[in-house]
């Protein structure tokens, strides 16, 4: 009799185990966490916002954005309903890649202006409640940097600051052969030689951009020093620029594998993410956390594994999070853009990110092309609200708010190095101009932009109807839809609820955010380029009730006189080519 009961009892024992290991599986599904035991870090509270600062504001007039152009925005910045401001590179810099190429990590470039500049700039955001992040550029330097100069000089300890090697053998006309096969992802080999150290020097990026040897304790100690003292002046964290590139393979006479199907294309196995490189950021986490709050956002393309590394774990974590490109990457045009894709997207985030980390969406930036000329204009407030949405921190580039499109550039008028490469027949192809022209701030000289008569790159003619103070004024416009899903986001469920997918296709994706205890809502988007009538319950994976609150569309919309409140039946939803909706659900 005792033995059956203590079956029993083992079997009731291992029954609620079973349950409770489910439910925390089920619970930890969601691939993001609930809370911090010390509440939610700044990163977490609201988006990211790109500023491009030669694009953003000019104060001065000689048609290139600056620092104070920045101040003079800021009532933008705040009235968005961001929480960080992210500053493309602002150092000093010969400009061969647009501040990313930097010759003094610890001055401002006289361009954007001066150090004082900067200290208000901070002031100013900080006021306004904002936080700031800088653009950490280590993997290379500028090779006008002072440790190039030396180090090609072979002086003292910067002999080895920068990847050094020999020819691995002279042709016929005794021109050196570089050391390996390894490409810059500029195009070319990565390999420049300098007639002065009669060596070869390797650059992942320009010949102009050459790469800092982290095997060299002394540049290890040089970049440290460079991230205190951006936060001794109080810069709230740092977005990584280039991070996989950071170590190469100590041996430098190995060849990368080349492709089997594109003998082109090389497999990076010897210059991105190598062991030593997380070692590297780890050291970086350590420096930043001895510091209050401060984030660590890191740029990594590559395979979703090879980036899910950099977050590290729960007992060594590395960045807070790696940007999230995948988003970019897959909804590149219109007519790969379906709810499939959409899901999937999402999903394999969700479903790769380690556990207990902190998810972000990523929709455009200065390296791609704007979301209104990618996937269309009518698609940008849907996306805008899906990123804006889903659990995790959303990131914009400025004038993804206006829905800002690719500006068309001549061939003389092109400055990027990555389209220049490519001659006046395929610069169009890779040249990143088009993303980066000034922001359109009004319909007068300039569009707001500039005192002056001339911009560094051109204004996009479209500006008159396309920028941000005719869409403050208006009614309906993608900045009023942007400022206000930004507003709906501050809801407790958006803040801590779980996200499901309850009905997806070619042409429908949606998502429920949940929190117990709080409203539930739906985001509905129609993917398609054509007018639709919805049935959500066709093909839903659980139950939907029948009917829901609205509480805000696209300004596209033709229901725009469907004011919030009003009442829409999931079985018939009306929406226009590329709409989006958020509905409220009912409380059962
Ligand atoms: C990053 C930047 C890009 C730059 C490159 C080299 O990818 O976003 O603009 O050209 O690094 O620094
Ligand atoms: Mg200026
Ligand atoms: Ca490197």
């Amino acid at each position: 009799m005792q033995r059956s009961y203590m079956f029993a009892g083992a079997f009731v024992v291992l029954f609620v185990g079973i349950i409770v290991i489910v439910v925390v599986c089920v619970s930890s599904m969601n691939g993001w966490k609930e809370h911090n035991a010390d509440g939610p870090k700044f990163w977490e509270q609201g988006g990211v916002y790109q500023v491009y600062p030669r694009s953003f504001g000019d104060s001065d007039g000689d048609g290139t954005g600056d620092l104070m152009g920045v101040v003079a925005h800021s009532d933008h910045l705040k009235d968005l309903g961001v929480v960080t401001v992210w500053l493309s590179p602002i150092f000093k810099s010969p400009m061969k890649d647009f501040g990313y190429d930097i010759s003094n990590y610890m001055a401002i470039d006289p361009i954007f202006g001066t150090m004082d500049d900067f200290e208000r700039l901070v002031a100013s955001l900080h006021r306004n409640g904002l936080k700031v992040v800088l653009d950490f550029v280590p993997n290379h330097s500028s090779n006008l940097h002072e440790w190039f100069t030396k180090s090609e000089a072979r002086e003292g300890n910067y002999t080895d600051y920068y990847v050094w090697a020999e020819a691995k053998d002279y042709d016929k006309n005794n021109t050196p052969i570089p050391p390996n096969n390894w490409m810059s992802e500029f195009g070319g080999s990565a390999w420049e030689w300098s007639g002065i150290r009669g060596q070869f020097y390797y650059h992942q990026f320009l010949a102009e951009q050459p790469d800092l040897n982290y095997r060299n304790e002394h540049v290890k100690e040089e970049m440290k020093n460079v991230l205190r003292f951006w936060l001794d002046k109080g810069v709230d964290g740092f977005r990584v620029d280039a991070v996989k590139y950071l170590v190469e393979a100590q041996d430098l006479n190995l060849d990368e594998p080349t492709d089997s199907d594109n003998p082109e294309l090389l497999h990076h196995i010897f210059t991105t993410n190598q062991p030593e490189t997380f070692q590297i950021l780890r050291e970086w986490r350590e420096l930043v956390d001895k510091y209050h709050e401060k984030v660590l956002m890191v740029e990594v393309y590559s395979e979703v594994e090879d980036v899910m590394k950099y977050y590290g774990n729960q007992s060594v974590p590395l960045a807070h999070f790696p940007f999230n490109f995948f988003m970019l990457e897959a909804l590149n045009n219109r007519s790969t853009l379906n709810g499939y894709a959409l899901k999937d997207t999402i999903s394999l985030w969700l479903d790769y990110m380690p556990e207990g980390k902190w998810p972000n969406w990523v929709l455009g930036n200065h390296d791609n092309g704007r979301v209104a000329s990618r996937l269309g204009k009518d698609m940008v407030d849907a996306l805008n609200m899906v990123v804006l949405l889903l659990p995790g921190t959303p990131v914009t580039y400025n004038g993804e708010e206006i829905g800002m499109e690719n500006t068309f550039i001549s061939w003389e008028d092109t400055r990027d190095p990555e389209g220049c490469r490519w001659g006046p027949d395929h610069y169009q192809e890779h040249s990143r101009d088009p993303e980066r022209t000034p922001m359109q701030w009004n319909d007068g000289h300039m569009a707001g932009f500039t005192n002056g008569n001339n911009t560094w790159l051109p204004i996009n003619a479209n500006y008159q109807e396309i920028n941000v103070a005719a869409q403050k004024n208006a009614t309906h416009s993608h900045l009023k839809f942007y400022q206000h899903v930004t507003e709906i986001r501050q809801e407790e469920t958006f803040k801590r609820g779980k996200v499901t997918f309850p009905t997806y296709d070619d042409s429908t994706f949606s998502f429920i955010r949940s929190l117990e205890g709080h409203p539930s809502y739906l985001a509905v988007v129609n993917v398609a380029t054509v007018n639709r009538t919805v049935n959500l319950h066709l093909g839903a994976n659980f139950q939907l009730p029948d009917k829901a609150e609205m509480v805000i569309h696209s300004s596209t919309s033709v229901a725009k006189e469907t004011p919030s409140g009003s009442t829409v039946f999931l079985d018939s939803l009306t929406l226009v080519a590329g709409e989006g909706v958020l509905l409220k659900l009912p409380e059962d």
